[in-house]
């Protein structure tokens, strides 16, 4: 264990361990050794627990502090999935650099010390004040500062964290970092670095697209940097819309996540295709057929089975949230596609289709725009059958040892779910509800966060309670570790 820096801790918390030191005949520092241990091997009492649980927050806190980025003397760090981890944030100046306050809080609600780097371009849009008062830190801005460097404060900088994360990472600053600049503190630590970096790009779809941006997300990919989004969708400073908007806070926080988890992988060595999102079909060029599907729990099964160590492959339809971290993602259009992308991946030790993929395509789109004609009235649409994946992969000669699928439907809930498993192939069903009243829009399951889901198999039916789609997504990629095990590769 790394040596504990009594003289840091508040009066009071330095007086009841001095107490109980004395009590044991300890140290402190041995007395808090003790203590730690105790509390990791779950054996302390119901008497003093709170006066010890703040305790030994306070110098877990410390003791991050004293190795490394942390927060001040005083504050109480809570627990969660990045307790202990050290993130140094580097804001670079976008508009979204707004939604890096939040991504803060959240860092920090995990368990995690943030320590940030602002770029010259990040004050202009928030202030060293919000993010100094959020990081409950101070904030690097400056190269050559006197009270930073006298101990080359910038390396410091850059290797006492785990993880280095750039959010929003502006054109200018990825572009900085691809080709090796080094001439202000963001771009210096950037480089300094030995420890892995996360960059969530924001900027104009045109900036995005531009071929000289494309080159440096390409090679900052190939010099192991892992990228969180962007996202399509609106922009912020204008009414233009595409791809560029910042990946969404707990996006990045997942991806953090994922990049830190040292926790256990029983799918490692495991290839798991999933499916996620809606299909789009065409009518003619700028028109199509689509559905409600916001591929937030395909997107979010994807991502917890990487977690599990999985090799996972994407095939997404068209959303408009992130590719999922550490995730390889294929994006398509059609169900055609989608069947080809899926096709192609074969073979895989599991498959899980999510995706809501549309049932019928026009067959007589149209190569040009459908003009409206006066007196023609409107067009007639002759719909065909589209290729049923799930079913395909279900009954294929190289079908993957366990085949997941998804039921979402309006009525008859069960029975339709049961009636699929065997129909398709399919090892289980994931059933939800997605009829008017609970399943569409923002608070139901198709757009929403949350889901109530049954596992149907030929066992039975397993009722989940609602929980988020980020939980239904860790549940179930458990139970498909569990599965596999049983399943020799
Ligand atoms: C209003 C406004 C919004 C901007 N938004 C972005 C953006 O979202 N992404 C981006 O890459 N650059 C954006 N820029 C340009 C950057 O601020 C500029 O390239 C700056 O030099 C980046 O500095 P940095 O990379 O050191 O933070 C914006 C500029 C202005 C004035």
């Amino acid at each position: 264990m790394a040596s504990i820096t009594i003289r840091n801790l508040d009066d009071e918390v330095k007086e009841l361990l001095r107490r109980l030191a004395a009590e044991n005949n300890r140290s402190m520092e041995e007395q808090a050794r003790v203590m730690i241990r105790a509390a990791v091997d779950g054996q302390i009492g119901s008497g003093r627990i709170d006066q010890i649980e703040n305790t030994l927050r306070e110098l877990t806190s410390m003791h991050s502090a004293a190795t490394a980025v942390a927060a001040p003397a005083g504050k109480i760090l809570p627990r969660g999935t990045l307790s202990g981890k050290r993130i140094l944030l580097i804001i670079g100046g976008g508009i979204a650099a707004y939604k890096a306050l939040d991504l803060i809080r959240r860092l920090r609600e995990r368990g995690a010390a943030v320590r940030v780097v602002m770029t010259a371009a990040a004050q202009e849009f928030v202030t060293t004040l919000s993010v100094g008062a959020l990081s409950a830190d101070h904030v690097f801005t400056e190269l050559f500062d006197r009270n930073d460097e006298h101990d080359v404060g910038h390396i410091r900088l850059s290797r006492e964290a785990d993880l280095l994360v750039v959010a929003p990472a502006t054109a200018d600053l990825m572009a900085k970092l691809a080709n090796g600049h080094a001439n202000d503190l963001a771009s210096t630590v950037l480089l300094a670095t030995d420890k892995p970096v996360l960059m969530a790009p924001a900027m104009n779809p045109k900036m995005w697209s531009h071929p000289a941006t494309r080159r440096n997300r390409a090679t900052l990919g190939k010099d192991g940097v892992t990228f969180v989004g962007p996202a399509r969708g609106e922009m912020a400073e204008s009414n233009e819309a595409g791809e560029g908007r910042m990946a969404e806070p707990l996006e990045i926080v997942a991806a953090v996540e994922a990049l830190l988890d040292a926790g256990p992988k029983p799918l490692a060595g495991r290839r798991i295709i999933v499916t996620s999102g809606p299909t789009h079909e065409p009518i003619d060029p700028v028109r199509y057929i689509a559905n409600r599907s916001s591929g937030k729990q395909g997107h979010a099964i994807a991502a917890a089975l990487a977690r599990l160590g999985a090799d996972v492959r994407l095939v997404s339809g068209p959303v408009s949230i992130a590719d999922p971290a550490g995730v390889r993602t294929i994006h398509v259009e059609r169900a055609q596609e989608m069947r080809d992308a899926v096709e192609q991946l074969l073979p895989a030790d599991a498959a899980v289709f999510v995706a809501a993929v549309a049932d019928w395509r026009s067959e007589n789109s149209a190569g040009e725009k459908i003009k409206k004609v006066a007196g023609e009235g409107p067009p007639v649409l002759r719909m065909v059958e589209n290729p049923d994946i799930l079913a395909g992969v279900g009954h294929h000669s190289q079908r993957p040892g366990l085949v997941v699928g998804f039921a979402a439907e309006t009525q008859d809930l069960l029975r339709n779910a049961q009636a699929k498993l065997a129909k398709k192939g399919a090892d289980l069903i994931v059933a939800n509800d997605v009829s008017h009243e609970s399943g569409i829009g923002p608070s139901g399951v198709m757009g929403g966060d949350r889901n109530r889901v049954r596992i149907v198999s030929k066992a039975g039916v397993e009722e989940w309670p609602e929980m988020t789609k980020d939980e239904v997504a860790a549940r179930l990629a458990t139970l498909i570790a569990e599965r596999l095990k049983t399943i020799v590769v």
